[in-house]
């Protein structure tokens, strides 16, 4: 939520900040702006909407200077207008500061602020900061942001800078912020693939850093009390993604390069897991001694990831024969979860960041449980906090609606249920696990066959498109494919859509089925295939108009859906990952055919580090 970038070195930071700041506009676009130390002053151009109008501002003329900051917004406190957007001055102009978290605290401060004599202007959290720091300012501004931030409740990533001092002042708590370190050059980002056209080495900060950035050094310290944390050196760490990895290419979305990018991050989630046999290894930190222990295992996360963990409750359940539970984490966190030092809970998170799902790591790592981090993010803030990780492989995903991670999610699940078989020598699963991951390794070629039928998906979401409500059906491991479908249409073409186990509509919402409703039923597995044929002949019955997506080798679905679309007949486990990108490709063709911006769906952001 929230993009923030700063750069000081010796070209032109307006320019620089626009164009990291439209790398970093997917967590965030209602509004931006820059503050730019032009030698005498700080100029300030910010404006509500998206980079674009931003850009067209400055067009005309633009602030000249080589040290700067920058933000674009998703608004929490405040309606995203010109005043409320950042960077955020205070009462001199002296001092300005971008945010992203929220000031839980911030009308207890404003109202002391406003009694000091302190004017404010915008209606946000973030405001309070510079008029903070103003107070404390007494010739040094780090100092100054230590003492401010020492007095804040929340959770923040934040960036500062003074008119009269060559260097801006970072800190982060729960949000994510790294600096990027180049020759003569520095900069400040939310995330690293806003920095990768200019450098591949980074500083990922952690909780309770303050980070001093210069032209030429860089200075990370912390904000909490020296003598009650265990303050390291930072290392620098490379990056391995490319710039390309973090561009569009030659496509007109991030989210339909993300689409086309599955067989890669498939391929590069299991390269030297899986051995020629069939048995998987994983290099986790947790002994086998404990992990044979485990009584019960608990997987939480948030939207898209939620649906990788139902997914992948089915194959731990059947594999290990213990009980295996999901939840979404804003829930999880607050209901006071039955967890012992003998239960594992495993955390799925794209980003690393999401603020619901970390809560609920901590609250896992009190309660004495066992915890895995599944992540795409390396450094992220879920790696520092788990027992152990296990990455997802998909390179930077950057379109909101998540695609290529979801799918990188659901194979980490086979390779976990295959890995934890053999630690935990479980006599009989109800597949052959060896088989499983054998099969796997085929998944990258067969996701590019999928990609083939592109064509009908549009054909299919064309329709869709017209309409005002569609359903999702699908039973057993299909039944979070059908969730996922559901989800990603609501998210980027609005269209109302609701997902349901296939044999539960007639409990009450086939009442809304009407005359061409639109049913997308997800059917690939053999042994719920009939009844959910029953399930779809109700809604037929009803006047639906079904669509269906199975294997090739399943026949006669022809003869009553209006269209149908097929993946590779494999095992069973994978073909609920064969079907996700057509739901993907749904909802990305129904989006555009109704005109809206696929990448920055309305309301949304990547990355929710606010609860
Ligand atoms: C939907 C989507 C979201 C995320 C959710 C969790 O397309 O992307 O539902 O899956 O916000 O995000 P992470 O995985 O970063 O924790």
């Amino acid at each position: 939520m929230c993009g923030i970038v700063g750069y000081i070195g010796s070209k032109q930071a307006c320019d620089i900040l626009v164009e990291r700041l439209e790398a970093l506009s997917y967590r965030g676009y209602d509004s931006a702006g820059v503050g730019v130390f032009n030698g005498g002053e700080i100029e300030i151009v910010k404006t509500a909407g998206k980079i674009a109008r931003l850009k067209e501002i400055l067009s005309g003329s633009k602030p000249q200077g080589t040290m700067g900051i920058g933000h674009t917004r998703w608004a929490t406190h405040g309606e995203p207008n010109d005043i409320n957007a950042h960077p955020h001055p205070d009462c001199t102009g002296d001092i300005i500061v971008v945010q992203n978290g929220i000031i839980e605290n911030y009308r207890l401060l404003k109202a002391e602020l406003i009694e000091k004599g302190h004017r404010f202007k915008s209606q946000t959290d973030t405001e309070v900061l510079s008029h903070l720091v103003e107070e404390y300012y007494n010739g040094d501004l780090k100092e100054a942001v230590k003492r401010a931030l020492k007095r804040l409740e929340g959770n923040f990533a934040v960036v500062f800078m003074h008119k009269d001092e060559e260097h801006l002042v970072a800190a982060r708590l729960n949000a994510p912020l790294v600096v990027g370190l180049a020759h003569n050059e520095n900069f400040i980002a939310s995330d690293v693939p806003a920095l990768l056209k200019s450098t591949n080495k980074f500083y990922i900060l952690h909780n309770g850093d303050i980070v001093s950035v210069g032209r030429e050094s860089v200075e990370v310290d912390t904000f909490f009390d020296r003598s009650k944390v265990d303050f390291k050196k930072r290392n620098i760490s490379i990056i391995d993604w490319s710039v390309e990895d973090a561009t569009k290419g030659d496509y007109e979305y991030f989210m339909l390069k993300e689409i086309h990018e599955q067989s890669k991050a498939i391929e590069n989630t299991i390269e030297g897991a899986i051995t020629r046999g069939g048995r998987v290894h994983l290099d986790m930190a947790i002994p086998e001694e404990r992990l044979r222990q485990v009584r019960a295992i608990h997987l939480v996360a948030c939207g898209t990831a939620y649906h990788a963990c139902l997914y992948g409750r089915y194959i731990l359940e059947e594999t290990l024969s213990i009980p295996i539970s999901a939840d979404i984490a804003s829930e999880f966190r607050y209901r006071d979860p039955l967890l012992t030092e003998r239960d594992l809970v495993v955390f799925v998170s794209q980003s690393g960041e999401t603020a619901d799902t970390l809560a609920c790591l901590d609250l896992a790592r009190e309660k004495g449980a066992l915890t895995i981090a599944v992540t795409n993010v390396m450094g992220s803030s879920i790696t520092r906090r788990a027992d152990t990780v296990i990455y997802t492989r998909a390179g930077p995903e950057i379109a909101v609606a998540s695609t290529k991670a979801f799918t990188s999610q659901q194979v980490v699940f086979l390779l976990l249920a295959g890995y934890l078989h053999d630690v935990r020598r479980v006599k009989k699963a109800k597949e052959n696990m060896r088989e499983v991951a054998k099969a796997l390794k085929n998944l990258p070629e067969m996701m590019g066959e999928v990609l083939k039928s592109e064509g009908d998906c549009k054909l299919l979401a064309e329709e869709i498109a017209e309409k005002e409500d569609c359903y999702y059906l699908g039973r057993n491991i299909d039944e979070p494919l059908a969730r996922e479908g559901a989800l990603k249409l609501k998210e980027i073409s609005y269209i109302h859509a609701e997902a349901f186990p296939a044999g539960e509509l007639k409990h009450g919402t086939i009442a809304l089925i009407d005359e061409g409703t639109p049913v997308v039923a997800i059917m690939t597995q053999d042994a719920v295939l009939e009844k959910t044929v029953s399930n779809i002949q109700e809604v037929i019955a009803r006047r639906a108009t079904v669509y269906i997506i199975t294997r090739d080798d399943v026949k006669g679905l022809e003869d009553f859906a209006r269209m149908v679309i097929k993946v590779p007949a494999t095992h069973r486990y994978i073909t609920p990952i064969l079907s996700a990108p057509p739901l993907q490709l749904i909802a990305y063709y129904a989006a555009l055919k109704r005109g809206y911006d696929v990448d920055m769906p309305r309301n949304l952001a990547k990355s929710v580090t606010v609860e």
